[in-house]
C-alpha cells in the first residue's frame, strides 16, 4: 500500500499545477490519470490566459516557453450589425490577455511533474475513492491489470465534468445549478495564418462564430451549431463558408482557408455544484463547475479554484491550522459565480437563440449600447481580463 499526503485525481492543467504548486512547498502528491499522456496533450480546448493565471503559471515555474512563445492581446472585436468594434482591454483596464493553448500549459506542467521525480500515473483504470468522510482516504485503481491502493491525508479531485469524485460525494450533501443551451460549438483547426491579429466575436442573425489562434501560423476558428448535428455533415468546404458567412466583411475577406487537423463538437453548459468539499475531498475546475466558452474562463477559474487550495493545503501541513481549507469552498464559489454570470451573459447577448424577433432586438441594442458606454464596455473588459483576486 503506498502512502502520499494528496491524492490528485486528474492530470488536466488543474491537477496538474495543483501538484506542482504542492512539490514547490514541501506537500508530496501522486497524480492518477486515466487516459495516456498522449491522450490529453492531443485534447484541443482552451486558448486564452488570463494575466492572474500566467502569473500563477510564473509562480509555479512553468512559464519560460509560455513567456516566449505566448501573443498578448490588448483587445477584441465584436462584429455585429454588419460592422466590427474593438473593445481595447488594455485601455480600459490596464491588462490584455495571452493567447498560449491549454495543450502547451498541459506538456509544460508535465514536463515539470516528470523532471521534479514525480510524472502522473497514467492510465490508471477503474479509479474509486473511499473514506473522505474519515481521516484516512484511500484511492484505489488498477493499471496494467494490477490492483493498487493510495492512503492519503487528502484527496482533490480535478477530474473534470466526467470524473468520479463529483460522483462519489454524497449527493444528498450537493445543490446543482445548471444550465444546457440549445446549441454547441463547432471548432476546427487548421495550419492557416489567422484573419485577424485579434480574436473576434461575431453575432450574425445565420448564429455565432469566433475567430482565434494558436500562433501566428495556426487558427482556431468556431461556428455555432446545432447539438443534434454530427461532425461529418460539416466538411471544412461548408464550415469556411459558414464562417465567413457570419463574420464581418472585412474579416471574412482575410480568412485563409485550408485542410482542418482537428473538427469538433463541445455542447455548451452552464453548471455549477455547492460545496465544493465534503469531508476530505475537495473538488476543483470542471469536476465542480462548467461555464460556456464564450468568455474564455473555464481554464482561469480551474487556475483561481487551484491558487485558493494549494495555499490552503500548504497551510494545513506547514502548521496543522485549517481555518484556509474551511474556507476554500466559499472563497472559490465567489468567483465562479462571477464567471458564471459573465460566461451566461456574454453567451446570450452573442449568439442566435431562436428566430424570436424580441430577443433579437434586444440583443442588437444591448451590443449597441455597449459599443456607445464606456462604463459598459469596462464592465465587459475587466470581466474578460479576469477579476481581481480578494487578496
Ligand atoms: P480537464 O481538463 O477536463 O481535466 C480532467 C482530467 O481528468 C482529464 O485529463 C481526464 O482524462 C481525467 N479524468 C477524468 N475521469 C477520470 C477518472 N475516473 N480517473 C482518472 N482521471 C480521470 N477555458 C478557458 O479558460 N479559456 C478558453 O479559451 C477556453 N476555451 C475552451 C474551448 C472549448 C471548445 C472547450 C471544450 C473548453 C474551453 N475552455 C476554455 C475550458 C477549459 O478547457 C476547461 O475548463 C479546462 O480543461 C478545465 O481543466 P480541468 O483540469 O479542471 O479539467
Ligand atoms: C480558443 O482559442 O479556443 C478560444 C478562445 C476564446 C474563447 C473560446 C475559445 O472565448
Amino acid at each position: 500500500m503506498a502512502r502520499t499526503q494528496v491524492a490528485i485525481i486528474g492530470a488536466g492543467p488543474s491537477g496538474l499545477l495543483l501538484s506542482q504548486l504542492l512539490h514547490l512547498h514541501g506537500v508530496d502528491s501522486v497524480v492518477l490519470e486515466r487516459q495516456s499522456r498522449g491522450y490529453v496533450e492531443g485534447r484541443i480546448r482552451a486558448g486564452v490566459l488570463e494575466q492572474g493565471t500566467v502569473d500563477l503559471l510564473t509562480l509555479a515555474k512553468v512559464d519560460q516557453r509560455l513567456q516566449r512563445e505566448r501573443l498578448v492581446h490588448d483587445g477584441f472585436a465584436l462584429g455585429f450589425a454588419g460592422r466590427s468594434f474593438r473593445v481595447d482591454l488594455k485601455g480600459l483596464t490596464g491588462n490584455g490577455v495571452s493567447v498560449y493553448g491549454q495543450t502547451e500549459v498541459t506538456k509544460d506542467l508535465m514536463d515539470a511533474r516528470a523532471a521534479a521525480g514525480s510524472p502522473p500515473v497514467f492510465e490508471a483504470g477503474d479509479v474509486s475513492i473511499s473514506g473522505f468522510d474519515g481521516d484516512h482516504p484511500t484511492v484505489r485503481y488498477t493499471r496494467g491489470g494490477r490492483p493498487h491502493e493510495l492512503v492519503c491525508d487528502y484527496v482533490v479531485g480535478c477530474d473534470g465534468y466526467h470524473g468520479i469524485c463529483r460522483r462519489s460525494a454524497p449527493s444528498a450533501a450537493m445543490q446543482t445549478f445548471e444550465r444546457v443551451y440549445p446549441f454547441g460549438w463547432l471548432g476546427i483547426l487548421a495550419d492557416v495564418p489567422p484573419a485577424s491579429h485579434e480574436l473576434v466575436y461575431s453575432n450574425h442573425p445565420r448564429g455565432f462564430a469566433m475567430c482565434s489562434m494558436r500562433s501566428l501560423t495556426r487558427s482556431r476558428y468556431y461556428v455555432q451549431c446545432g447539438l443534434e448535428e454530427p461532425v461529418d455533415a460539416w466538411p471544412d468546404s461548408r464550415f469556411w463558408d459558414e464562417l465567413r458567412l457570419r463574420l464581418p466583411v472585412e474579416v471574412a475577406g482575410a480568412v485563409v482557408t485550408g485542410p482542418s487537423i482537428e473538427k469538433s463538437i463541445a455542447p455548451l453548459r452552464s453548471f455549477v455544484i455547492e460545496p465544493l468539499r465534503f469531508g476530505r475531498l475537495f473538488l476543483v475546475g470542471d469536476a465542480a463547475h462548467i461555464v460556456p466558452p464564450t468568455g474564455a474562463k473555464g481554464l482561469n477559474l480551474a487556475a483561481a479554484d487551484v491558487r485558493i487550495l494549494y495555499r490552503a493545503l500548504v497551510e494545513r501541513f506547514r502548521t496543522g491550522r485549517t481555518h484556509l481549507l474551511d474556507g476554500y469552498s466559499d472563497r472559490a464559489l465567489r468567483r465562479i459565480w462571477m464567471a458564471e454570470r459573465f460566461s451566461w451573459w456574454f453567451t446570450s447577448v452573442t449568439h442566435k437563440f431562436s428566430d424570436e424577433t424580441f430577443g433579437r432586438r434586444l440583443q442588437l441594442a444591448e451590443l449597441d449600447y455597449l459599443t456607445g458606454s464606456t462604463a459598459a464596455l469596462t464592465s465587459l473588459a475587466e470581466n474578460y481580463v479576469g477579476l481581481p483576486f480578494e487578496d
